[in-house]
C-alpha cells in the first residue's frame, strides 16, 4: 500500500538521443514495474537477433504493446515509487505528444528534463522548457545524464547545471533538482551511485517523491467547470469538475459569465449513502442547487470571492502547431476549460526565439513558432490568467477540428470587465414613469424601438439610415437617427478607434437609443460597431425591441466607393486601426434583417427597411396590426 494515494503524472522532455527512451526503461526495471519475465524477453530477443541490450527496447516493447491493445490509455506508462503510482506522459510521435500536453489530454504535475552531461544544452532542451515554461508546469526536475560518459566529473556536472539553471532562470521557471544520472548504468535512478561521492542530493526517484501532485490546484480559488446539466426524476443536476479548489455542501455557487448565485444543497453519488459533503480538485461532480438559475455548459462556478475575470478580449502565449500560418483576423474555435467560443486574432504582438528568446514584430506565425497574441472573442468568457490559475488559464484553438495551437492565458493589458460590466454607484432605485409605454403609443401611433445598422465604412450605413429616417418622418412617424461620425463631435468626443473606445463608444449608444425607444421614438443607429459583443450589449439595453440590421457589402466594394477618401488614407498609413484594413470586423452571427448595398440600389434597400420597421413599430396589439399606418391615426385624432 502506498502511502500516497494520489498519482504523479510525469513528462519527460529533453532533446533528442539525450536518452528519453533508456530513461523511462531504466525507471521501469529499477522500480519493478516490468510484468514479470518481461525483462528476460527482451534480453532473449536481443539474443535471437544479435543486437546488444538497450534500455530503450523496455519502452519499445511497451510501445508495441499498447499499439495492439487499443483499450489501453495509449499515453499512460506507469511505475511505482516507494511512497505513490507514477505515470509517465508519452506519446509515439513528437508532434502526437505536443498535441496531447498543449491539448491538457495529457496533463502533468511534474517533469523530467534530460540533458545530455557531454552535449549540454541543446536547441531542444530549451524548446521543451520553454513549452513546460507554457503548460504551466512547475515542478521541474533536470538529470543531467550520460555522466558516465564525463567519468562521472563534477566539474562538468556543474557546468552543464548552470547553463541549464541560467536557461531556466531566463524564462522565469526554477528547477527544484538537479540530478547527476547515468540511466544506462542505473546511477541515481532509483538507488544511489559509488562513482559520485561528490554528489549527496536525492536520486531520481526521490526527487518525484517530494514533488505534490495538484498542490497548486488545491491552494487555488474554487473553479467549478460545468460539463452538462441533467434532470434526474426531479433533480436538475449540474454535472461537471473541481478544477481547483473545493466545494462544500451549503457554499453559495456563483456563476460566471451570468452572475447568478444559488446555494449547494447537494453533492451527488451513487450508492447516495455516500455522499459527500465536500469535494477537490480533480474530482468530477454532479451538484444540485437551492435555485433554479440559468447554468450551462462552460460556465464557471466560483465562490463568491475570488471570482474569474470576465472578458472577451485578452492575450495568450501560444505554440503554433498548423501548416497554415497564424495572422491577424483569422477566426478560430478556441476552448478554454468547458467553454467553447468562437474567437478572432485581433493583434500578434510578438513572435519569440526560443533559441535566443529574441522577440520580433511579425504578421504572421509559422508553425513550431511561439508567439503572445491578443484574441477577442464574441460573448463575454470567464478568464484566470494562467499566473494565477494554471489550471485555468489554458487555451486550446482548433481551426475545424483540428488542434492548430495552445498555450497560457494572461490578461496583461486587457482589462477585467465585471468590474466595468458592474454599476459602480450604490443605493440608487428604480423610479416608476407615471406616462407608461402604453400611454405614449397610443399618442404616437407606434411603439418605440432600436434599429441598429452595422456595417463597414463605407456598406452605406448613413445613407440608408438618412433617408429611412426621412420617410418615416414624412409619414407620421416619430424617429431619429444617432450617427457615428456625428455622435463621435459630441457625447463621445472623447473616444478614439482602439478597440476599448470603440467598446465604449457603442456602449454609449447602445444605453441613449434605449432611452430614446423608451421614450417611444423609432431610433435608427449607424455606427460600424465591428464587435459583436458589444452590439450584445446593446441589445441588453433594449431587449424587447432591439434589432440588428446588418448592412452588407464587402470590403472590396467598400473600399472602391471610398466616399470620404478614409480607406485610401487607411492603406497609406495614415490612419491607424481603420476597420476592414488593420482592425476587424466581426459580421453578425444572426442579423434580424440583412440588407444587400453591394447588389441592390438605395431605393431598394430603403424600401427593404422601411418595411420591416413598419412591421414591427406598429400600433398596440403585436404584429397583426402591422398595417395601422400612423399617419392614419394621426388624420382620426386630427
Ligand atoms: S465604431 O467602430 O466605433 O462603431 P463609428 O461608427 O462610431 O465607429 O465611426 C466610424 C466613422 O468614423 C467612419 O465612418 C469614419 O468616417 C470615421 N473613422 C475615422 N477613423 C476611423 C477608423 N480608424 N476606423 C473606422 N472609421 C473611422
Amino acid at each position: 500500500m502506498k502511502q500516497n494515494t494520489q498519482t504523479l503524472r510525469v513528462v519527460i522532455v529533453g532533446h533528442v538521443d539525450h536518452g528519453k527512451s533508456t530513461l523511462i526503461g531504466r525507471l521501469l526495471h529499477d522500480t519493478d514495474s516490468l510484468p514479470d519475465g518481461k525483462m528476460e524477453e527482451i534480453e532473449a530477443s536481443c539474443k535471437a537477433r544479435g543486437v546488444p541490450f538497450e534500455w530503450s527496447f523496455v519502452l519499445d516493447a511497451f510501445q508495441a504493446e499498447r499499439d495492439q491493445a487499443v483499450t489501453i490509455d495509449t499515453t499512460q506508462i506507469r511505475f511505482q515509487s516507494e511512497m505513490r503510482d507514477c505515470v509517465i506522459i508519452d506519446a509515439p510521435g513528437h508532434r502526437e505528444f505536443l498535441k496531447n500536453m498543449i491539448s491538457g489530454a495529457a496533463e502533468a504535475d511534474a517533469a523530467i528534463l534530460v540533458v545530455d552531461a557531454a552535449e549540454g544544452v541543446q536547441e531542444q532542451t530549451r524548446r521543451h522548457a520553454y513549452l513546460l515554461k507554457m503548460l504551466g508546469i512547475e515542478q521541474i526536475a533536470v538529470v543531467i545524464n550520460k555522466i558516465d560518459k564525463t567519468n562521472y566529473s563534477s566539474e562538468n556536472f556543474d557546468a552543464v547545471s548552470k547553463d541549464v539553471k541560467d536557461y531556466l532562470a531566463s524564462i522565469g521557471l526554477h528547477a527544484s533538482f538537479v540530478v547527476p544520472i547515468s540511466a544506462r548504468e542505473g546511477d541515481m535512478i532509483a538507488r544511489g551511485s559509488d562513482k559520485m561521492d561528490w554528489y549527496t542530493g536525492r536520486n531520481l526517484i526521490g526527487v518525484l517523491d517530494s514533488f505534490d501532485p495538484k498542490a497548486a490546484d488545491m491552494a487555488a480559488p474554487l473553479r467549478f467547470a460545468v460539463q452538462d446539466v441533467y434532470r434526474f426524476e426531479e433533480k436538475r443536476i449540474l454535472v461537471g469538475r473541481i478544477e481547483t479548489g473545493s466545494l462544500k455542501v451549503g457554499d453559495t455557487l456563483f456563476f460566471s459569465p451570468t452572475n447568478e448565485q444559488a446555494k449547494v444543497t447537494s453533492i451527488e453519488s451513487w450508492p447516495e449513502s455516500e455522499a459527500p459533503q465536500e469535494v477537490r480538485a480533480g474530482e468530477s461532480v454532479g451538484v444540485t442547487l437551492d435555485q433554479k438559475i440559468f447554468v450551462e455548459r462552460g460556465h464557471i462556478g466560483s465562490h463568491t470571492q475570488n471570482l474569474p475575470m470576465l472578458s472577451n478580449v485578452f492575450k495568450a502565449g501560444l505554440f503554433w502547431l498548423s501548416n497554415k500560418a497564424l495572422s491577424v483576423g483569422n477566426s478560430y474555435t478556441a476552448r478554454i476549460g468547458t467553454m467553447v467560443t468562437k474567437v478572432t486574432v485581433q493583434s500578434i504582438e510578438r513572435v519569440i526565439d526560443t533559441e535566443s528568446l529574441a522577440s520580433e514584430e511579425a504578421a504572421q506565425v509559422e508553425r513550431n513558432r511561439m508567439c503572445e497574441v491578443t484574441l477577442r472573442a464574441r460573448q463575454m468568457i470567464p478568464i484566470d490568467p494562467y499566473m494565477e490559475n494554471a489550471r485555468m488559464g489554458r487555451v486550446v484553438l482548433y481551426d475545424k477540428d483540428s488542434l492548430v495551437g495552445g498555450g497560457m492565458i494572461s490578461m496583461q493589458g486587457c482589462q477585467d470587465q465585471r468590474v466595468s460590466l458592474t454599476p459602480k454607484s450604490e443605493n440608487i432605485f428604480s423610479v416608476n414613469y407615471l406616462v407608461t409605454q402604453k400611454m405614449r403609443q397610443e399618442r404616437y401611433g407606434h411603439s418605440g424601438a432600436v434599429f441598429w445598422f452595422t456595417g463597414l465604412s463605407g456598406a452605406g450605413k448613413s445613407t440608408l439610415a438618412m433617408a429611412v429616417e426621412k420617410d418615416l418622418f414624412e409619414r407620421g412617424y416619430n424617429t431619429y437617427v444617432l450617427d457615428g461620425d456625428n455622435v463621435r463631435h459630441g457625447l463621445n468626443s472623447d473616444l478614439g478607434f482602439s478597440a476599448e473606445d470603440r467598446t465604449e463608444n457603442i456602449r454609449r449608444v447602445g444605453e441613449v437609443a434605449a432611452l430614446q425607444a423608451d421614450s417611444g421614438l423609432v431610433v435608427l443607429t449607424a455606427f460600424i460597431s465591428p464587435f459583436q459583443v458589444d452590439r450584445d450589449r446593446a441589445r441588453g439595453a433594449a431587449p424587447e425591441r432591439f434589432h440588428e440590421i446588418y448592412i452588407k457589402a464587402d470590403l472590396e466594394t467598400c473600399e472602391s466607393r471610398d466616399i470620404k477618401g478614409l480607406y485610401k488614407k487607411a492603406r497609406a498609413g495614415q490612419i491607424k486601426d481603420f476597420t476592414g484594413i488593420d482592425s476587424p470586423y466581426e459580421a453578425p452571427d444572426n442579423p434580424d434583417l440583412v440588407v444587400d448595398t453591394q447588389n441592390h440600389d438605395i431605393e431598394t434597400c430603403v424600401q427593404q427597411i422601411v418595411s420591416y420597421i413598419e412591421d414591427h413599430v406598429s400600433a398596440g396589439k403585436g404584429k397583426e396590426d402591422g398595417n395601422i399606418k400612423p399617419e392614419k391615426i394621426l388624420s382620426v385624432s386630427g
